[in-house]
């Protein structure tokens, strides 16, 4: 059968909010310290971070970063982490049983995003803590002098409020191995208590709730509706975590996990939904995908107890990613722009070395991990609007997901007319798309593709490098073959970006 895909610039989903490109910083393994910052470095900047990790965070075309956790927010006390250093204590952090020596801490962090462009996110613990901390942490980074919390902002050496726009009302609260884990009741009511105190600190910022943290979770579904059934009224988005892996050599079923990630997407929108129908109410809550990778879950570190406390940024869940795996990432990249209208904010989990498209050595190199090209060419190329592409494609059967499309594929169309078209080929042959690009007078002009090659794990720059070579290249463009038509060659397990 003929794999066709047409595109008209009145077939759309909605425009692409740049939150999409996303990551996120944890306390957590080398995220931050020789991570982020790493004072003494060769490229450390005034401040102690790193500039060789800054200027690839740049490259990657992060927009906004989500911070402190993670698992680690449910035990933090925010305060420990500010003031002047000397006077910080090291803190035990449970939930990766690390100590944290609170030297980076909201300053830091929200000095270095200033600086570097980017959007923070913040996220407040409703783990230990409650309503009275999380508002004043809101006081705190975005309050006018003369109270309390803001006055400590300006004591710290910091004037100007930082505006922090979008905040999480804690993470994974639905889960087991968080520390005050609670349930869908407890958590809803605290989560709207939260918000409620925090929007009246500052009535102009955005709330994040957590959902599920997967769609795995026993309690899927009711968790959504439960929580949103006590906050819908004072959130704004409800949050979505995934993380996907090729499981006993299962190719097939991880080269679909975009289609696992859309079901998860409809699902969740369908939950959020029932819940607007009941209550008869016109607002929409969307979804922050605020943790989205591939993550190979035997490195999980979770509640661990019977394992040692670790310092010094110990290498936690420090994944080595593959061909593959970059292919997966663009592919679900491909998910997210074709949920565009419903997904304002994605955070590709994380940014620097955990589960990371950048890695570093402690006072050594900086590098791209293969799954850093497709975020990177995505962040870049994807812009304004995201169409609505109507693909027709054979199916392909897995095992875990059942039938599945073969052919994926998303595009944009900007304000100056120019469009990207992003394609996964999950199949072992190579497959033939014909494009028709209907209202649209196009020429392809540049390619770069992602090959699923299969290349040793040895880890460092070396390997890096390596993976790139053989799997990541530019591809020459198609030539028009009529008017409004192209067609486009995907070799097999292939992600490609026009
Ligand atoms: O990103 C790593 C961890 O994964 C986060 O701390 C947690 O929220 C999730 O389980």
């Amino acid at each position: 059968p003929r794999t066709t895909l047409t595109l008209h610039p009145e077939f759309r989903v909605g425009e692409i909010d740049r939150r999409l490109f996303g990551s996120f910083v944890e306390h957590l393994g080398r995220a931050v310290y020789t991570g982020i910052y790493e004072p003494g470095h060769a490229t450390a900047d005034d401040h102690g971070f790193r500039s060789d990790v800054a200027d690839l965070t740049r490259e990657l075309g992060v927009t906004i970063v989500r911070y402190p956790g993670g698992n680690f927010v449910s035990g933090y006390r925010w305060e420990d982490g500010v003031g002047p250093v000397s006077e910080r204590k090291p803190y035990l952090d449970l939930a990766w049983r690390t100590v944290e020596p609170n030297l980076v801490g909201t300053d830091e962090f929200l000095q270095w995003a200033e600086r570097e462009g980017i959007t923070p996110m913040m996220a407040v613990n409703l783990g230990t803590r409650g309503v009275e901390a999380a508002a004043a942490l809101v006081e705190y980074c975005n309050g006018e002098a003369g109270t309390r919390w803001a006055d400590m902002r300006i004591a710290n050496g910091r004037t100007e409020p930082y505006g922090v726009h979008l905040w999480c009302l804690g993470n994974e609260m639905d889960g087991p191995w968080q520390i005050g884990h609670k349930d869908a009741d407890a958590y809803g009511r605290l989560a709207a208590e939260a918000g409620k105190a925090m929007k009246l600190v500052d009535p102009s910022i955005s709330l994040i709730v957590c959902g599920s943290s997967s769609m795995e979770m026993d309690t899927f579904g009711s968790w959504e509706r439960t929580v949103l059934s006590h906050s819908y009224d004072i959130v704004d988005h409800i949050s979505m975590h995934a993380y996907y892996e090729e499981l006993e050599g299962d190719r097939a079923s991880f080269l679909a996990s975009g289609t696992a990630m859309d079901r998860f997407i409809r699902r969740v929108a369908a939950s959020a939904d029932a819940v607007g129908a009941e209550r008869r109410s016109d607002k929409t809550i969307t979804m922050s995908f605020d943790e989205w990778n591939v993550w190979y879950r035997v490195s999980r570190f979770v509640g661990e107890a019977a394992l040692p406390i670790q310092r010094d940024a110990p290498r936690i869940i420090e994944d080595v990613y593959s061909g593959l795996d970059a292919v997966v990432v663009g592919d679900l990249l491909v998910t997210l722009l074709n949920h565009a209208d419903r997904i304002p904010v994605a955070c590709l989990a994380q940014l620097v070395n955990v589960i990371a498209p950048i890695m570093t050595e402690p006072g050594g190199a900086a590098w791209r991990q293969p799954t850093f090209h497709p975020f990177a060419t995505a962040a870049r190329l994807a812009r304004g609007t995201a169409l609505d592409v109507r693909l027709e494609t054979p199916p392909t059967t897995t095992a875990q997901h059942g039938e599945v499309p073969l052919v994926t594929a998303a595009a944009t169309l900007d304000d100056d007319g120019a469009l990207a078209l992003f394609v996964t080929n999950r199949g072992a042959e190579p497959v033939e798309v014909d494009v028709d690009h209907l209202g649209l007078d196009i020429e392809f002009t540049g390619g770069w593709q992602m090959l699923a090659d299969a290349i040793p794990a040895v880890e460092g720059p070396a390997h890096a490098a390596a993976v790139t070579e053989a799997c990541w290249s530019e591809v020459t463009p198609p030539a028009r073959a009529a008017d409004t038509r192209t067609t486009i060659v995907l070799p097999p397990e292939s992600w490609t970006a026009f």
